[in-house]
């Protein structure tokens, strides 16, 4: 542990001399060969492998994984693909370590996004870093002031903040364009399985470094699939809110036009009609107060009815935001429409989305980014998927604090809040359609926390205020001085 920081500790320290150099050296010599490295390249990484050599000026030279299986098949799949051999690494501080590398794209799992990001930075790296931005909201600050000290260009990658039409539509519902806004709704309405609940104590597969994989969580295995279910444990994923709910929750704060944390929290929810050992919610309604209009988010991962395959919708859709204004509604997610009180369209929000659901747009934005050396530039900064990623946090603490109650009490709870009675009321005959005694099952109902935006904390809430940041298991402790 000591070596590793002390490691770090010297590299960081080079690195602030380094990133001087570079940044002149690079705003100087715009058209300078960008060397990427991709670390986590199973799924989304794997987008990115392929996205980012199509991108002028830029090289992927390697790709690290610390499952070898994955890191094979997907060097062998570039090769293929690219016609030549990238760097293979295990170890993704042997990346940092790497002169011959100038930015990193982050494709690993939430826990470690903010590490990876904090240690990038130090090591003189611009970085590319996958949603949600962080996995507790502490250490999105660490992230922030890493990017500040060592003048590095980090990007979050929550896509859909490059589409100029979003954009412009978005500073037109500012001007007033729906009026003033009455509330923005958050849905995701998906289907998802359970993940079963393993009758022996699973074994990480042998091709898995696992103790690098867990990083700053626990390193104890609960999950049958190694890939991807850990979002539903709290020690590395931040459950579906954490999962979608940057991309849904960014759009409804975009929307609102709120620069800051909201002033209050609250949620209700629980993991309903599996028997697995998930630890998270598959079933959540949230509420964010702010100032200028609340925002609502409805979640849910079961299907219409038990035995169906299909997902719900509300108004027609299932993934995406409304926003109710007093002389208009848009419902949409990549695109979308404004439709009058009869629910006929009145105008289409379209435009250019790329390809790879935005990404390779968002791709395209941070290397213009890196090139100007401008954090102006980006159109997801830290500090932009910071805000939005911890309505996330914040929503899951409100759930973390809670207490069970029964779900036959909940209407007569909330009576005095119209939004979450209406999406409470949704949610409780959808439960009943997948086989939930709602008589008798209880829900989680997550304390409504206060917030202070200036300070990102809740004041005197001891309990609350514990969850807003982690225990890291050492060496893999993200630093208290960046
Ligand atoms: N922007 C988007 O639209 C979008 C879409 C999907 C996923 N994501 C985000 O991308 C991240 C990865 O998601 P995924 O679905 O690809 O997950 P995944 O579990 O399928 O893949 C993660 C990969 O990271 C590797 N990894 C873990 N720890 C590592 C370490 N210490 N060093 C090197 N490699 C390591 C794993 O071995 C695995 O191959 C998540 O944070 C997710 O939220 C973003």
């Amino acid at each position: 542990m000591v070596s590793v920081n002390r490691r770090h500790f010297l590299a960081a320290a080079s690195a602030a001399a380094f990133t001087s150099m570079t940044s002149l050296g690079r705003s100087a010599e715009a058209n300078d060969e960008l060397r990427v490295v991709v670390i986590g390249v199973n799924s989304i990484g794997n987008t990115h492998l392929n996205g980012f050599p199509k991108i002028p000026g830029v090289k992927v030279v390697g790709a690290c994984d610390c499952d070898s299986a994955v890191l094979g098949t997907r060097v062998e799949e570039f090769d293929k693909k690219f016609g030549y051999q990238l760097k293979k690494y295990e170890d993704l501080r042997r990346v940092f370590d790497d002169q011959d590398v100038d930015a990193v794209v982050v494709g690993m799992p939430n826990h470690w996004h903010g590490l990876a990001t904090v240690w990038g930075c130090q090591a003189g790296k611009d970085v590319y870093t996958e949603k949600p931005c962080s996995h507790n909201i502490w250490e999105a600050g660490q992230m922030a002031k890493a990017a500040e000290k060592y003048d590095r260009i980090v990007q979050i990658g929550i896509q859909r903040r490059s589409f100029k039409h979003l954009q412009d539509f978005f500073q037109e519902v500012h001007e007033g364009a729906l009026g003033k806004i009455k509330n923005v709704k958050g849905l995701y309405l998906s289907r998802r399985e359970s993940i079963g609940r393993p009758t022996s104590q699973p074994t990480p597969p042998a091709t898995v470094n696992h103790d690098l994989w867990c990083g700053p969580g626990s390193t104890k295995l609960e999950r049958a699939k190694y890939h991807y279910d850990w979002h539903w444990f709290w020690d590395y994923g931040n459950a579906e809110l954490g999962n979608n709910g940057p991309h849904i929750l960014d759009l409804c704060r975009w929307a609102v036009g709120a620069e800051e944390f909201p002033t209050a929290v609250s949620s209700i929810g629980g993991r309903y009609a599996w028997d697995d050992n998930g630890q998270t919610p598959n079933t959540h309604l949230l509420r964010y107060e702010y100032a200028k209009a609340p925002i609502t988010f409805e979640i849910r991962d079961l299907p219409t009815a038990t035995g169906k395959k299909d997902t719900c919708d509300y108004m027609g859709l299932s993934y995406g935001i409304v926003i109710e204004g007093e002389e208009g509604t848009y419902l949409g997610f990549d695109t979308g429409k404004v439709v009058d009180p009869d629910g006929k369209t009145i105008r289409e929000i379209k435009g250019d989305t790329g390809s790879d659901g935005g990404r390779q747009l968002h791709r395209e934005n941070f290397v213009k980014a890196v090139r100007s050396r401008k954090t102006s530039d980006l159109n997801c900064p830290v500090k932009t998927g910071h805000l939005s990623t911890a309505l996330c946090h914040l929503g899951n603490i409100s759930h973390r604090t809670g207490e069970a109650v029964s779900l036959s009490s909940l209407s007569e709870r909330i009576q005095d809040q119209p939004l979450m009675s209406d999406a409470a009321a949704r949610m409780t005959e959808h439960l009943a359609a997948n086989g939930v005694d709602v008589a008798t099952a209880a829900v989680e109902m997550g304390r409504t926390l206060t917030i202070d935006p200036t300070t990102e904390t809740f004041p005197g809430d001891e309990a609350a205020n514990r969850l807003l940041r982690r225990e890291y298991r050492a060496p893999f402790v993200v630093p208290e001085q960046v």
